[in-house]
């Protein structure tokens, strides 16, 4: 039986995690599970529902949540999931509204946007691993804090030793999911997926079955007749629609990949700035749709004192899928995810210090990568850029470098011009305050 901790415990995303962890208690047996949040109210009302939930689901567990670190960070841990927001919504809507009012791409892990978050993140996400490694070096941190890409650059160059911890971002997964859909019914699992790029930044090559199968080109005539239409279409927020829309675009332009959703914003930087409200954005879609309704439910669970009536969790594909992670490592299964890795000639034709998302089977002895070769041009000369904007940023941060800063901004396809990064860079300086780095 395992000991997790939850970093992050007053997520919206927490129930569905703590509703697979009851789930998956046989394949998954846990002992003590802790959830920690710096948030004491957000946490507690989170915890509340835990409590009702798992008295009816999960009796043997033994619950707690803090947010006193002592009570958290522990030398009998095995596991730890990592999911915080520095910030909270209230900075992720600056991430998106400033950008956009300086005209640029507001997103929360792309552009400036993603750049802000990230500069804020890397030093709580540091501190995790720090008081994790204070009490043990066995336990997995498995972290899919946002942004992932500049977050996992920053914790391997930070602890470049530390062998257990993976950093792994549910978007692939949430694509394996729709494409799954899409084919009529068939699980992530189902797919023996061939795909390269960064965070929130590459390309499925193959969709493979078991018997060698690829299902890539089926899908792509798909996606080009029907649009990008999975089973959840229709209980999309509005944004996502979009989004979905401009998947089916990417394929039509270039033909052969099915792209990670997050590329839009880089291709088409104008057309999807003309679809961004500058006074409505997706942290306020957020706020006023899941973040209202989570909260709301777990009151109500907590109150009522039974969940068994209770639809708080929508989409538990978020929660189920970090834990079949976790279980692929614990009983060394070596299923394959897609996962962060620094390079070192898994993608031949890139730096060996890029962090790339990639294929990888996931063993006892951690992440075991496929070779992916040279990648074309078009897409080596897109990473190579991105990579560099990512490791200015880290950078920047390490070294507390506004130069640097500034480079990274200008690199970024989102941004371009120097000028508008200035701009931005210093609007986002100013409204972060304290929670940047002195730069
Ligand atoms: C996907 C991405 C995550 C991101 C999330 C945001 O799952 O892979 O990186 O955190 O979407 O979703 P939200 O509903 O908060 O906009």
């Amino acid at each position: 039986k395992f000991n997790v901790l939850i970093v992050g415990g007053g997520s919206t995303w927490t129930p569905g995690l703590l509703k697979s962890l009851a789930n998956r208690k046989t394949q998954f047996p846990i002992n003590r599970l802790v959830m920690l949040d710096t948030n004491a109210e957000r946490q507690s009302v989170i915890g509340e529902y835990a409590k009702v939930l798992f008295k009816e689901e999960y009796p043997e567990l033994d619950f707690h949540y803090t947010t006193d670190k002592e009570e958290a960070y522990r030398d009998d841990l095995d596991f730890v999931f990592c999911q915080i927001r520095t910030g909270g919504y209230a900075m992720r809507e600056q991430d998106e509204k400033i950008p956009l009012s300086l005209g640029l791409i507001g997103q929360e892990t792309c552009g400036p946007g993603g750049f802000s978050y990230g500069m804020r993140s890397i030093k709580d996400m540091a501190e995790i691993v720090e008081n994790v490694r204070a009490k043990t070096d066995k336990a997995w941190i498995l972290n899919y804090t946002n942004p992932a890409a500049i977050v996992a650059i920053a914790i391997q160059k930070l602890f470049p030793e530390d062998k257990r911890i993976l950093n792994i971002c549910d978007q692939p997964e949430n694509l394996l999911r729709s494409y799954g859909r899409l084919l009529g019914g068939m699980s992530p699992r189902d797919f023996e997926p061939k795909y390269y790029g960064l965070n929130h930044f590459g390309w499925f090559t193959h969709l493979y079955d078991k018997d060698g199968k690829d299902y890539l080109p089926e899908l792509e005539q798909m996606i080009l007749s029907g649009g990008f239409r999975p089973a959840d279409y229709e209980q999309r927020d509005k944004s996502w629609l979009e989004t979905y829309a401009m998947v089916e675009q990417m394929v039509r332009d270039f033909p052969g990949y099915l792209p990670n959703t997050y590329l839009q914003y880089y291709l088409y930087p104008d057309k999807v700035l003309k679809k961004l409200n500058p006074e409505f954005t997706r942290a306020n879609e957020v706020m006023a749709g899941r973040e209202k309704r989570v909260f709301e439910e777990c009151q109500r669970v907590a109150e009522a004192g039974t969940s068994q009536d209770s639809n708080v969790v929508a989409n538990d594909a978020h929660g189920e899928f970090i834990i079949i992670v976790a279980e692929s490592i614990a009983y060394n299964q070596g299923q394959t995810f897609i996962v962060i890795l620094e390079n070192n000639g898994i993608i031949e034709n890139l730096p060996n210090d890029a962090m790339v998302e990639v294929p990888a089977a996931l063993t006892i002895h951690g992440p075991k990568p496929f070779a992916v070769g040279k990648i074309p041009t078009f897409h080596k000369g897109l990473i190579e850029g991105q990579n560099a904007y990512e490791q200015l940023t880290v950078e920047a941060y390490l070294e507390n470098s506004y130069e640097k800063a500034l480079q990274a901004l200008t690199l970024n396809r989102t941004v371009v011009s120097a000028q508008q990064a200035r701009q931005v860079l210093d609007a986002l300086i100013e409204a972060n305050g304290d929670l940047f780095p002195e730069l």
